[in-house]
């Protein structure tokens, strides 16, 4: 008997096994080959694990090489001593295989990660028993240059750094949003503090429609209760917009996952993918958007490379940068005019970006150039997709143009600021304009990337049948939105 069958033999006797059956001819093949039977059913479980999140080939080696030596191994177990040596050999030779696929289990799991620690953009700390739980944020102003977090105590701060771009992106935004309206209202919970926080939250940004979705979502919840239940219930309502996010990024991700295997698929060679601003797991509460597609399809073993464009004035494509740094995805970062090039010169196999708002006839508001980049993407043939989760779609909208576009500081075009400092580009003499966004018009758009599949922009209503008919009679931009469309510095 092999070391490791004794050890069974003898956790056998442990566990209560009597000793007359422990002792029969018979019980430790049959030991043997329950063993067997259970890592084959262990291992076989971890496959299908495995082969649903789709880590890469790699590590389906590695698995398969441990599963058969295992089953050799434990063969061998009952008819000769050396059985422990196969099985460790084979541990060590899919050890490296097996780290992979761990690798993109745990990632999977745990989220998108900063050094090997698993982060979010934003979560709640409660640390204090008896105390109601905070909110705590990664200051995305500082990046990629310093990783700082805070704490936001109320209402005031969460406006403040929406304002201020510490958090941004269409999804965190509104998440950030819904758990501001709560910290208004453990403050004040009456009606009219109500309303006047839900209101200064839509003020913060107007753009993405995910913060009117959001706090929408917040208000219908809370209303009906009696004041003093309303802050812990708007907590509990933001905390489980934040979980949802997650699951749309990561399902909406598969999707777009497989759009990138395809054009692998087509070329087989590396996919040259080009992505516009950052719509990354920072943009969102975890995995991100047009992003969370090329992890997927990284994390696969789809071979790919990202042209990530630098999105002036603020620069979120050096946020891209470095959350593709941080997952090991072969990546370049190009100046915002180069993208046309590239696509003339067949160097991009497709075009993913995120949204800010989608209306639903397909037509997509994201950051300021993507037109361009769509306008050069239909001119070269090559596919334009935009990867947004539900609630980026506004349900109440059929004129593009009449979405409100961010008109933001001169400053952020007069000055530069980089790792090693800012500097002045032009003085306040110089007139300058600053729309945040433009709208891509749907018949440049090739396809809408969602949690529940690929849609031309013409079927997306057809995807969401609930959600599109819920939305028949509401208004097509609250008041409150208004103030801030078309907003410019006087000339
Ligand atoms: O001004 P920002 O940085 O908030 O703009 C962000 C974008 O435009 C993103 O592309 C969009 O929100 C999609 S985020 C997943």
């Amino acid at each position: 008997m092999g070391y490791g069958a004794l050890l069974a033999w003898i956790a056998a006797v442990a566990l209560g096994v009597p000793l007359h059956i422990a002792l029969s001819p018979a019980f430790v093949p049959a030991l043997l080959y329950l063993a067997v039977f259970g890592s084959v059913l262990a291992f076989a479980a971890y496959y299908t694990l495995l082969a649903r999140i789709g880590p890469s080939r790699a590590a389906y080696v590695g698995v398969s090489s441990t599963v058969v030596a295992l089953f050799v191994s434990t063969l061998f177990e009952g008819y000769a001593w050396h059985g422990e040596a196969v099985l460790g050999l084979a541990l060590a030779g899919g050890q490296r295989a097996g780290a992979a696929a761990g690798a993109a289990t745990v990632r999977r799991i745990l989220g998108m990660k900063i050094d090997g620690r698993a982060w979010r953009s934003l979560w709640e700390v409660d640390d204090r028993p008896g105390h109601a739980p905070r909110l705590a944020i990664i200051d995305q102003a500082r990046l990629p240059y310093a990783l700082v977090t805070h704490e936001l105590g109320d209402c005031a701060a969460v406006i403040d750094a929406i304002r201020g771009m510490q958090l941004r992106g269409a999804p965190l935004i509104g998440v950030a949003g819904a758990y501001g309206l709560a910290l208004a209202l453990r403050a004040d919970a009456s009606d009219a503090a109500l309303a006047q926080a839900h209101a200064a939250l839509l003020a913060a940004r107007p753009t993405a429609v995910n913060l009117r979705w959001a706090l929408a979502r917040v208000h219908v919840v809370v209303a009906p209760l009696a004041p003093a239940a309303r802050a812990a219930a708007a907590w509990r309502e933001a905390g489980a917009i934040a979980e949802e996010d997650v699951a749309l990024n990561r399902a909406l991700g598969a999707h777009g996952a497989a759009l990138i295997a395809d054009a692998h698929r087509r070329t087989g060679r590396p996919v040259q993918v080009l992505t516009h601003c950052n719509a990354g797991w920072i943009a969102t509460i975890d995995y991100g958007t047009a992003l969370s597609a090329i992890y997927q399809a990284f994390d696969a073993g789809v071979p790919l490379h990202v042209w990530v464009d630098e999105t002036r004035p603020r620069n979120q494509g050096l946020l891209t940068a470095w959350e593709l740094a941080g997952h090991g995805v072969p990546h370049t970062l190009i100046v915002d005019n180069a993208g046309g090039h590239l696509m003339q010169h067949g160097r991009v196999d497709l075009v993913i970006v995120g949204a800010d708002r989608v209306t639903r006839g397909g037509d997509v508001c994201n950051k300021i150039g993507t037109y361009l980049k769509a306008l050069a993407a239909h001119d070269n043939g090559v596919p334009f997709y935009a990867a947004v989760p539900s609630p980026t779609i506004d349900w109440t909208l059929d004129d593009a143009l009449a979405i409100p576009i961010e008109e933001r500081s001169g400053d952020e075009v007069r000055r530069v600021a980089g790792r090693d400092g800012a500097a002045q580009l032009v003085g306040v003499a110089t007139a300058v304009g600053n729309p945040g966004f433009d709208v891509t018009p749907a018949r440049l758009v090739t396809g809408i990337v969602t949690e529940r599949g690929v849609a031309a922009p013409a079927q997306l209503a057809a995807q969401f049948p609930e959600l599109h008919a819920q939305s028949r009679g509401q208004p097509h931009e609250p008041p409150h939105d208004q103030p801030h469309a078309q907003k410019r510095e006087p000339a």
